[in-house]
């Protein structure tokens, strides 16, 4: 056994994730929690509370995107790219969220209209459109999980690991501050 960390060693995911880039698992699992609090609003009959949950979320999201974007893909892209893990996947698959997300909009325009048995069945609407979204970004985390979180930890060492992980880390505690994004169009952003 050579004295060369492994990417296990390094701290693959769980509680184990310290000085990995699968910390950013913390992000995923704060989103997740902010979607599921505008879900419960949804069930609850409080379409202006969700829509406010669900334009916090996208701001979120979005945030986490361009972090992903601007910071780590350029320097994951250094290093040897495996075939489900080409950088172009990854932002495909954050247009086809962020796109998604407006066709949510759209369906709880439309609920918000919508009295009686109508009211449910918009209600299904929306959430069989939210289960969609749900397994995307469960595919989009997991593609992150395999191949972009594991091929930053073996590229980045030293100095430069620790100046993009605190840069990270410092990003996402910005966006945790839960920063209301007043006036913000769901659309029209990219
Ligand atoms: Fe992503
Ligand atoms: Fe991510």
């Amino acid at each position: 056994m050579t004295g060369e960390k492994t990417t296990a060693e390094k701290g693959l995911g769980g509680s184990s994730s310290e000085g990995s880039f699968f910390r950013l698992t913390d992000a995923h699992q704060a989103q997740k929690n902010l979607f599921h609090r505008h879900q419960c609003c949804l069930v609850d009959r409080d379409p202006d509370q969700a829509m406010r949950l669900l334009r916090e979320y996208r701001a979120m999201l979005l945030r986490h995107m361009r972090d992903e974007e601007e910071i780590l893909l350029p320097i994951y892209e250094r290093g040897v790219i495996q075939a489900g893990g080409k950088p172009e996947y990854f932002v495909q698959e954050h247009r086809k969220l962020l796109d998604f997300l407006d066709r949510i909009k759209d369906a709880m325009g439309a609920l918000a209209e919508a009295e009686g048995p109508d009211w449910y069945q918009s209600l299904f609407e929306v959430l069989d459109l939210e289960t969609t979204f749900k397994n995307i970004g469960e595919h989009h985390e997991a593609r992150e999980e395999q191949f972009l979180f594991p091929g930053l930890d073996l590229l980045l060492e030293g100095e430069e690991r620790a100046e993009v992980l605190a840069r990270c880390e410092s990003l996402k505690r910005e966006s945790l501050k839960g920063e209301s994004l007043k006036g913000e169009s769901l659309k029209g952003e990219s």
